[in-house]
């Protein structure tokens, strides 16, 4: 059972090579549907919008034997709970590092640079010419670049930033990469979060959504971060505390913000609607063709090895 509409490319060898049944309407599956689909696969093919907690969990009966999830991050699946029905659950990591990365980029320069302001001035024929004082922004070149986490997509993000902006990286991670990683990418460890976010002109979030990482970048957070900064957020929503986000925001406690995910998503919390000075991008960090369809056959590599009964090369539980 494939819970959302995939690239062609994606469905064409999941209908060849087993009994797929696709969702054509592309409809997201309630908390019902998703329990009715476990009852009735061997495989639930599912991705961010599949809420599949405990209760969906619990279902009876239950057919499953996989959640072979389409993308890397896991936080919409409660692992306990499908450890506890002995379901195996795999993601699609390493083949959206460099996307996700592009995409942080992307937010850093936007927010910088204030091209979505831009984009609307322009579209709206408010454009009178150019002028010496028009839009200046704030210059991202040479600046400090701070990463919350140093896994996959972080790194990338380092290298991108250092080597193509000549950005200085500091980063903290609780699990650091090896040094001799961290050295060749040019970056410096800080012993906290705090520390990274008091030293940056642009924080960078990478971490997983956890219970322990659920509203890190918090009221108090935001008041550690320079006032001309800016907060980027490519990993999950509930990494931030959007409304005292939007406080900070208000304030002027920082200078800006760029979201790619949102705590209630797809819902944004509307004060951020109002300000010019973020960003907003409806979870596109691994939206190319060429990635979208790498997920896929990462996704389909995984079902394979599960069926064929060796252990999937990407299994989280
Ligand atoms: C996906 C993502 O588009 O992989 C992730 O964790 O956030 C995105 O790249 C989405 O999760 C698909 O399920």
């Amino acid at each position: 059972m494939v819970t959302r509409r995939l690239p062609p490319a994606v469905e064409d060898v999941l209908v060849r090579e087993w009994d797929a049944k696709l969702n054509t309407e592309d409809r997201p599956l309630d908390a019902a549907g998703l329990k009715r689909a476990l009852g009735a696969c061997d495989a639930l093919l599912c991705t961010v919008t599949d809420r599949i907690t405990s209760d969906v969990l619990a279902a009876e009966p239950l057919a499953a034997r996989i959640l072979a999830n389409f993308g890397v991050g896991f936080n919409h699946i409660d692992l306990a709970a499908a450890k506890a029905r002995n379901l195996v659950v795999t993601n699609t990591p390493d083949v959206l590092t460099e996307d996700t990365a592009d995409d942080a980029v992307m937010l850093m320069l936007m927010v910088a640079r204030r091209a979505g302001e831009g984009e609307r001035h322009v579209r709206s024929r408010a454009w009178t010419g150019w002028r010496p004082t028009h839009m200046l922004g704030t210059k991202v070149s040479g600046k400090i670049l701070g990463l919350v986490g140093m896994g996959r997509i972080a790194r990338a993000v380092a290298q991108r930033a250092h080597f193509g902006f000549g950005m200085r990286i500091v980063f903290h991670d609780p699990y650091p990469p090896p040094p001799e990683l961290v050295k060749q990418l040019g970056a410096e460890a800080r012993g906290s979060v705090d520390e990274v976010i008091r030293e940056a002109d642009f924080v960078s979030l990478h971490c997983p959504a956890t219970p322990e990482t659920r509203h890190l970048i918090d009221a108090r957070r935001l008041s550690l971060m320079r006032r001309g900064a800016f907060l980027i957020n490519t990993a999950r929503g509930d990494v931030v505390d959007e409304g005292a986000l939007v406080a900070a925001l208000k304030a002027g406690a920082i200078k800006g913000a760029a979201l790619d995910v949102y705590e209630r998503e797809p819902t944004v919390t509307p004060d951020l609607l109002t300000l010019e000075n973020v960003v907003l991008l409806p979870h596109l960090g691994s939206a190319t063709e060429e990635t979208r369809v790498a997920m896929g056959m990462r996704t389909i590599e995984n079902l394979r090895a599960f069926f064929g009964g060796t252990p999937p090369r990407d299994r989280v539980a």
